[in-house]
């Protein structure tokens, strides 16, 4: 199958960089310079597509075992998800081992904390073996409960903590202060979790990985991939990637129009980073088991004597949140209550997670394409040590060599076990569609300030309308082109975001983040006159 692109390329659009809105924390360090756009066809062993953590940790592997490799991402380095996380490396995974145990059994849910658990190893040792310096450190991971005296929180504890042991990982019930500041309460806590800065960690790999003789294409973004013995990467601008096995490592995969958007949900959640005095919280990762929950880590800042503490959470499905600014506002106000000594949020940003239904990754053998083209995807928010699992279980794949934790990775598994949670699921995407019915966000064009977005509907057309900072106006139909969602504007991010399964564009219409592979159709506001009035 391959992947259409409905709308007509936009040379002018496509010259600008992408336009998206909040800032992370973390920032590329030392990044050599990479290739650049791709600008004639190439041949090659393994095509990667995309430059985060997954992407360049299988160009790792791949290139270990003496593989002739190149990577594409349709921005630069490190643009998509992965410098969106809070950068924690965890094995207690956030899906419950009782939950996990249930749906994958005792043995799948071993299966899937040794796996992590390698991921924060694997990274440790990258780290040591090529001198990347990223302040990786091994920490605690601590689970609260939802309220700190709830009725019922001893027994969630305790049975979260057997699960967890019988996974394989070293976990119990101490008593430590909640969130690691103030009065102490029972908490479940896990050993060998880690956290590094994500920014100088993916720069590093990035040098590695081109040291050992990768191209790096920037600015190459990919339209579709044709399967094949030789399987062909098509680019955006017209070039193309001749490759005998192509992963993509993109987040929701660019190669899957149904199969794995209807198996995962996309999710928003949000950080903010607070510069406090160091030694105020107890070094952690600290977590609760709220709905939507709080996770809280420290990370290192410039200011000397201080720390930055990092506050995330407020997680809601991507396109279902018309007011996501209040998301920060919620979590600035959560962690001035739990740490007084914090004031306003350094920096703020939001990122992608992507919710399997049944709790695990899709990693391997892409289900809808042939069997040299590879998927990486549904982080379920361990993005960075699914990454890297992902990677090793992909070069095993391509060496044709067996991997113990392919089989409860598996992206074509069946989703009966969870027949309940698919058909709630998708019932709910289907109820976007609504979206149809509804009135714009305003009435006239003079109603969407500058630097924002609004839906607005002229006759029985919904047109997605960005003015930019200049006052002019970029007009789109609002129809995502994956499936036909309705997109709403996301004002944290400036970006479209569909409701359905969680494409994203910039202010322009130009994607950022599939299932879509192709922009939003630019349209002529006709009437736009009147609307104007
Ligand atoms: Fe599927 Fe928009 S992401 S319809």
């Amino acid at each position: 199958m391959q992947v259409p692109r409905t709308s007509t390329p936009s040379p002018e659009r496509d010259a600008q960089p992408l336009d998206v809105g909040s800032t992370p924390l973390w920032s590329l360090s030392e990044l050599p310079p990479t290739h650049g756009a791709l600008t004639s066809d190439l041949d090659t062993e393994v095509c990667v597509i995309g430059a985060g953590i997954a992407g360049l940790t299988t160009a790792y592997q791949c290139l270990q075992e003496g593989r002739k490799v190149v990577v594409l991402d349709q921005e630069v380095v490190g643009a998509g998800e992965t410098m969106r996380t809070s950068a924690h490396l965890a094995s207690a995974l956030d899906d419950r081992f009782t939950y996990l145990e249930r749906r994958h059994g005792r043995t799948g849910a071993r299966l899937l904390a040794g796996s992590h658990a390698a991921a924060i190893d694997t990274i440790e040792s990258l780290c040591a073996e090529h001198g990347i310096e990223c302040g990786f450190e091994r920490l605690y991971g601590y689970l609260y409960p939802a309220a700190a005296e709830g009725e019922g929180d001893a027994e969630f504890l305790s049975k979260e903590c057997e699960a967890a042991v019988r996974a394989g990982l070293l976990a119990e019930i101490v008593e430590a202060p909640r969130f690691g500041f103030g009065e102490n309460a029972p908490a479940l806590r896990f050993a060998h979790q880690g956290a590094c800065d994500i920014g100088a960690y993916l720069s590093g790999l990035a040098r590695v990985v081109l040291q050992k003789g990768a191209r790096i294409h920037t600015n190459s973004g990919v339209s579709e991939v044709v399967p094949g013995q030789r399987a062909r990467v098509q680019l955006r601008t017209g070039q193309s990637v001749t490759a005998e096995h192509v992963v993509v490592a993109t987040g929701m995969p660019i190669t899957s129009t149904v199969s794995l958007p209807l198996k995962q949900a996309a999710y928003r959640s949000y950080v903010c980073a607070f510069r406090i005095p160091a030694g105020r919280i107890v070094r952690g990762l600290h977590w609760d088991d709220e709905d939507p929950y709080h996770y809280v880590r420290l990370a290192a800042c410039s200011t000397p004597g201080h720390d930055f503490v990092l506050v995330g959470g407020e997680d809601h499905k991507t396109g279902q949140n018309d007011a996501p600014e209040e998301c920060f506002a919620r979590l600035t106000a959560w962690a001035r209550k739990r740490y007084p000594f914090a004031n306003e949020p350094s920096y703020q940003w939001s990122g992608q997670i992507l919710e399997p239904m049944d709790g695990v990754g899709f990693v391997g053998r892409s289900p809808d394409l042939g069997d040299n083209i590879y998927v990486i995807t549904g982080d379920s928010g361990n993005g960075l040590t699914l990454g890297t699992l992902g990677a090793k279980i992909v070069a095993d794949a391509i060496a044709a060599r067996a991997n113990d934790w392919s089989q409860v990775y598996d992206p074509g598994r069946s989703m009966l076990p969870v027949l309940g949670t698919f058909i709630s699921e998708t019932t709910h995407v289907a109820a976007q569609y609504f979206d149809y019915l509804r009135p714009g966000d305003v009435d006239s064009l003079a109603q969407i300030a500058p630097g924002e977005g609004a839906l607005l509907r002229e006759g029985l057309s919904l047109h997605a309308v960005y003015r930019d900072e200049n006052g002019e106006y970029h007009a789109c139909s609002a129809t995502c082109p994956h499936l036909g969602g309705v997109v709403h504007w996301n004002a944290v991010e400036k970006t479209w975001d569909c409701p359905c399964h969680g494409s994203r564009f910039d202010g322009f219409g130009r994607v950022i983040t599939g299932p879509a592979t192709c922009d939003m159709v630019e349209i002529e506001l006709r009437g736009a006159d009147r609307i104007r009035a």
